[in-house]
């Protein structure tokens, strides 16, 4: 577990100098913006989808620039995803990775305009050249995460959960939803690097399939964390969902039952990875720390 944080630090120090660098500052009257947008993107969360997207092209021996520059964009729609789902007309929240949310440090507007630009800046980045030369793999990876991110995807599921609120869902159609809400992300995190590295739909497939149990996994866990983590570990609320009757696995089962999944969950996510030699370890190890994180 120490090699894998040490492998996740060196990722997430290389994907924030990508940030800065494809995220600069700026003068003029749009210049709050600018920053607002650097205030989320660099703030200090896990860097797990970069990961992923690190990783997983390391399989394919993809250029370590391509790499970067995709997990950047993926970090962009992600930070884009917490400043929306973090304002008042969604969950409310007021902390987000141990600091102010973007509305509270900004205001509402800049952090509707934030996130708006980082999402459309993370579809710049992947279709310049400089991501990939061949157009063929910048247009795949330009439509996988336009159906990721949007309304088939973490959209979708963000609709669906907060029409949830206060709804008996049943377990398949929580598992719908996460897999929209944060499911398809993650997924398309894991495939992104057998894209660049035109890898074979087998070995594609694998990852989606490790993908799948992942998203799952990694959902539950944060449901978890929301009932029974630390608000200071986390850097944001907890004991939100119950109060706001989200629909979760861990309200429907109770939290030893959701727990006990998720590890399955965990476990088989790794064995997706059986036919990859010792350059999958990292994401073998990966799934593990999703669900035994404190954070
Ligand atoms: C939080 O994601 C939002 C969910 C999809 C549950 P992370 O737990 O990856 O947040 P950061 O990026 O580390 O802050
Ligand atoms: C949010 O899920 C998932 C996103 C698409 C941003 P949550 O609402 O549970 O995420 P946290 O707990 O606020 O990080
Ligand atoms: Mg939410
Ligand atoms: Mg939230
Ligand atoms: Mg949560």
């Amino acid at each position: 577990l120490r090699s894998l944080k040490t492998a996740i630090a060196q990722t997430a120090s290389a994907v924030d100098e990508m940030l800065d660098r494809l995220l600069p500052e700026t003068e003029g009257a749009e210049s709050r913006l600018h920053q607002a947008m650097r205030y989320s993107a660099l703030g200090p969360g896990k860097r797990l989808r970069p990961f992923l997207v690190v990783s997983g092209a390391n399989l394919f021996n993809v250029a370590p620039t391509s790499a970067l520059r995709v997990a950047a964009a993926v970090e962009m729609v992600h930070a884009y995803s917490l400043i929306h789902d973090d304002l008042p007309a969604m969950d409310d929240d007021e902390v987000r990775r141990g600091r102010p949310t973007c509305h509270i440090e900004f205001d509402e507007a800049t952090a509707v305009l934030a996130g708006d630009a980082l999402l459309t800046r993370a579809f710049e980045i992947l279709a310049d050249p400089v991501t990939h030369s061949n157009p063929a793999v910048c247009l795949e990876l330009i439509r996988e995460l336009g159906a990721a991110a949007g309304a088939k995807g973490m959209v979708g599921g963000q609709m669906m959960d907060l029409l949830a609120e206060n709804e008996r869902l049943s377990e398949a159609e929580i598992t719908r939803l996460q897999m929209l809400k944060t499911g398809k992300m993650i997924a398309f995190s894991c495939e992104a690097g057998a894209v660049l590295g035109r890898a074979p739909v087998q070995q594609r497939f694998a990852l989606r399939s490790y993908a799948h149990d992942l998203g799952l996994a990694f959902q539950i866990t944060d449901d978890l964390l929301d009932i029974s983590g630390d608000a200071a570990e986390m850097g944001k609320a907890a004991g939100k969902d119950a109060a706001a009757g989200k629909a979760t696995l861990v309200a429907l089962l109770g939290a030893e039952r959701a727990r006990k999944q998720a590890g399955l969950l965990a476990r088989q996510a790794a064995q997706h990875l059986d036919s990859f030699e010792e350059k999958a370890d990292p994401l073998r190890r990966l799934a593990r720390f999703v669900v035994e994180r404190r954070a």
